[in-house]
């Protein structure tokens, strides 16, 4: 069961938060060391202790929507198919296949069997070797040992979550996580793009508030609040509450009545790298996919919860908000590029996130913990 506030009593903070001139703080800041932004050693200890050994968000089950709908996508630079079986379960492997190693699918579709382009070998939903062209050339080949090698896959709340290193022992635990996604969401689409920076500096740049009116002058400041949002965390995972101006009319509302919706917008961080955002007519799940320790690519799935005939009965102001949206992360990318660019420059040994920041430091704290578990278990 998830712990989060409901609406109302966030609401209520946020109101009590607008009357105080203040903002949920924490009792201190937090350092971070410069170093773990350039090092290739950390990046490296990130990805294989981190990334690959525990439970990750790898796509919303939505984009599965039936047998043999397929993602396929480098995740911790490993390439990865999950695909739904004809027995509804989600199944992933590593996207490679056993005679020669050819990368099997690419991007994402509907297929009955993954047929090798290379030289043909054929593969089941469930990965299964089910066929070898001119199988008399390998003889004794066992085609129950040569299926695709197999990751854990775990569909919990509308999540796919992969762990490609499950000897490393981790612990999944899913109770933490709340369902976000409702049956009336529909998925609308995903694009990809890639930006010069390191996967954290994009990550941070969901945690906090205290940027909105500087970086977002023209776009979000407008219509939001300054350094001002409700901060809560899950286990390793938190929530910040983004509250728009017009909240205010909920003054008028009785406090227990009060909904959050369209009145704010919550950024849940899947720990470690997935952000799951809401907007009035829309919420994002975004994956910050390293590529490289000044490299990632941004995964956006986006989904809405109107209807097909409301989508067309609202199709100015869905896209005024999404134009809208776009506006603002194309912002927050810039800025984290500029952060990336700046890390050059030798200035800072570390960078210092204020109380007001507090969801960064979470978020480092947990990597920390989970780098020193993973680092303890290598050496055992
Ligand atoms: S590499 Fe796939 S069939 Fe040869
Ligand atoms: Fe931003």
């Amino acid at each position: 069961m998830s712990q989060l506030f409901d609406d109302h009593v966030v609401v209520q903070r946020i109101l009590d938060h607008i009357d105080h001139h203040t903002t949920d703080v924490n009792d201190a800041t937090w350092r971070e060391p410069v170093e773990h932004y350039i090092s290739q050693q950390r990046f490296d200890a990130e990805v294989g202790l981190v990334l690959r050994r525990y439970p990750t968000p790898f796509c919303p089950s939505a984009a599965l929507p039936e047998a043999g709908s397929f993602v396929a996508r480098d995740a911790a630079l490993t390439p990865i198919l999950a695909v739904r079986g004809t027995d509804g379960k989600v199944r992933a492997f590593r996207n490679a296949c056993r005679h020669r190693g050819t990368m099997l699918a690419e991007g994402s579709g509907c297929e009955k069997a993954f047929v090798c382009r290379y030289h043909g070998w054929t593969y089941g939903l469930d990965g299964a070797l089910r066929h070898v062209p001119d199988e008399y050339g390998f003889p004794g080949l066992d085609k129950r040992a040569r299926g695709l090698a197999p990751v854990d896959a775990v569909e919990r709340n509308g999540i796919v979550f992969v762990t490609q290193d499950a000897a490393g022992g981790a612990v999944a635990d899913f109770d933490d996580i709340p369902e976000l996604f409702s049956p009336r969401h529909r998925l609308l689409g995903c694009n990809q793009t890639e930006v010069v920076t390191n996967w954290k500096i994009i990550a941070e740049g969901f945690l906090e508030g205290y940027h909105i009116r500087s970086t977002h002058r023209d776009t979000f400041f407008p219509i939001q609040f300054d350094n001002l949002n409700v901060v809560e965390t899950f286990g390793r995972n938190s929530r910040i509450a983004f509250p728009y101006r017009r909240i205010n009319k909920l003054r008028e509302v009785a406090a227990e009545q009060r909904s959050a919706d369209g009145m704010l917008t919550y950024v849940y961080h899947l720990f470690p790298n997935v952000m799951v955002a809401t907007f009035p007519y829309s919420m994002l799940m975004v994956v910050l996919e390293p590529l490289a320790v000044d490299r990632t690519r941004i995964v956006t799935y986006a989904f809405t919860d109107r209807t097909s005939q409301q989508a067309v009965d609202e199709h100015a102001p869905m896209q005024r908000s999404q134009d809208f949206l776009l506006a603002g992360t194309v912002e927050d990318r810039d800025v984290g590029c500029a952060v990336q660019r700046g890390l050059a420059s030798g200035a800072n040994q570390f960078f210092e996130f204020g109380r007001f920041e507090g969801l960064i430091g979470h978020f480092h704290r947990c990597l920390d913990a989970f780098l020193d578990a993973g680092a303890g278990q290598r050496s055992a």
